[in-house]
């Protein structure tokens, strides 16, 4: 399988179907209660922030994107209005718990270098409307279900923390499923 896409010339480490999976999602969601902030932990080239940030300006919120090495299209990210931090996540934990605990709904986006970790350290400060999303998400290491070929965290790696799998009841199903699909697990506090 391709893990590199390009899509309006900006590359991204995702599915083929990412992106259309993912914007159907954050229009489900945003429908059910608007979305206030994405926070995206790992920007790698930029090309899924890119994604965030259109549908950000699209839709009123604002987009922040942490990664420890500069994104080949930090341009076309702050051309969008993306806050860009170029930092080790480990060392800006307390700003991002802030800013995950501001005031309106928060996305946390773990797809940096550890995605248990950081969902253990980030989902701390969810509040009850907040997500936090992992990529390379499958619901066990030999999971049949999803297409993706990287696992890097299931539901083993999180047990045990005060999380559930987000829903969206009520509301359409089929979606939840299809980000499983393309390797994107979403969780709530409990
Ligand atoms: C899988 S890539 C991100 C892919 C990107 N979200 C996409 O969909 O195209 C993981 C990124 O995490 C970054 N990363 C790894 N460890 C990090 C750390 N401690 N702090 C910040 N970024 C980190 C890497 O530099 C890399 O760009």
């Amino acid at each position: 399988m391709q893990t590199r896409m390009k899509h309006f010339g900006v590359s991204m480490q995702q599915h083929p179907d990412a992106l259309a999976v993912l914007t159907e999602f954050l229009d489900v969601v945003h429908k059910k209660e608007p979305i206030t902030r994405i926070i995206e932990i790992g920007s790698g080239y930029g090309g899924l922030t890119t994604l965030f940030g259109i549908w950000a300006l699209e839709n009123g919120a604002d987009v922040f994107s942490i990664d420890c090495y500069p994104p080949k299209h930090r341009k076309v990210m702050e051309a969008l209005g993306v806050k860009v931090t170029v930092d080790d996540f480990w060392k800006i934990t307390r700003s991002i718990h802030s800013l995950i605990e501001s005031e309106g709904r928060s996305l946390v986006i773990c797809d940096g270098g550890n995605k248990p970790h950081e969902v253990i350290e980030l989902h701390r400060s969810l509040k009850p409307t907040d997500l936090i999303l992992a990529h390379d998400y499958a619901v066990t290491r030999d999971c049949k279900f999803s297409e993706w070929p990287h696992r890097e965290i299931t539901d083993k790696d999180i047990k045990g923390l005060p999380l559930m799998p987000e829903r969206l009841r009520p509301g359409p199903q089929g979606v939840m499923e299809r980000m499983r699909r393309v390797a994107w697990g979403v969780w709530r506090r409990t």
